[in-house]
């Protein structure tokens, strides 16, 4: 689906369709649906991270002195328990002194609403460029709990980074969290009546950690 939400940028991209299609082919095995979302996620990293401040410095290189850049924001990375654990990891790949912070938290099967079961956040998330993570946007209730406790706890500079998001979640993130902007890399077309993402790849935590 095309991107009308102005708060969103959907990162289009060969490797990622090529990606997109590995994690939701019912086929595919455990090891190749890690492999394609933790490619997806190191290019969804460098989207979010694109306007990170820089700090100049001198160095000598073999032949002359010059300037050295380095990155001048904490940069935390917070998977929304469990799916998100596996977009983390391979964000950290690419920013290997970002901070974790845990969220944990599941969807009720039958009201769909996010039950907290365990929240760690490390100090420091007031300055931090603050990564969400979780490969599954449908209702929104999990990303907006989130980013709510997140606020609450001081959080001021806040991405949300996922897999494939539904329209109604797009929808409830940009009007109740309209400062935070989102990253994915599909739009798709809705929820069925289970609040399961059409046509989506099912439960991302389930086929990521080989629990179906
Ligand atoms: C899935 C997914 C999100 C949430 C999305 O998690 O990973 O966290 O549901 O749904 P929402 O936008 O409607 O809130 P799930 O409850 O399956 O937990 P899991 O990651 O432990 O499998």
């Amino acid at each position: 689906m095309a991107n009308k939400f102005e708060h969103v940028t959907l990162i289009e991209h060969p490797v990622i369709h090529r990606d997109l299609t590995i994690l939701r082919d019912v086929s595919t095995k455990t090891a190749d649906f890690r492999g394609a979302l933790k490619r997806i996620a190191v290019m969804l990293a460098y989207h979010a991270l694109k306007e990170l401040p820089l700090k100049t410095f001198d160095i000598q290189t073999p032949i002359e002195k010059t300037q050295g850049y380095d990155i001048d924001q904490e940069i935390m990375v917070v998977p929304i328990l469990r799916a998100g654990l596996g977009l983390s990891d391979a964000i950290l790949q690419f920013v290997p002194d970002a901070k974790v912070g845990h969220l944990g938290m599941y969807r009720d099967e039958d009201t769909h609403q996010p039950v907290d079961y365990y929240s760690n956040i490390p100090k420091g998330v007031e300055d931090a460029m603050v990564l969400v993570v979780d490969p599954m946007l449908a209702t929104g209730g999990s990303a907006d709990d989130a980013l709510t406790f997140l606020k609450k706890r001081g959080a001021q500079h806040l991405r949300f980074i996922s897999l494939i998001s539904a329209p109604e979640g797009l929808q409830l993130l940009g009007k109740k969290h309209p400062d935070v902007h989102t990253i994915t890399a599909a739009i798709d077309e809705k929820l069925n009546d289970d609040a399961f993402i059409v046509p989506g790849l099912g439960d991302a935590g389930d086929r990521y950690f080989g629990t179906t």
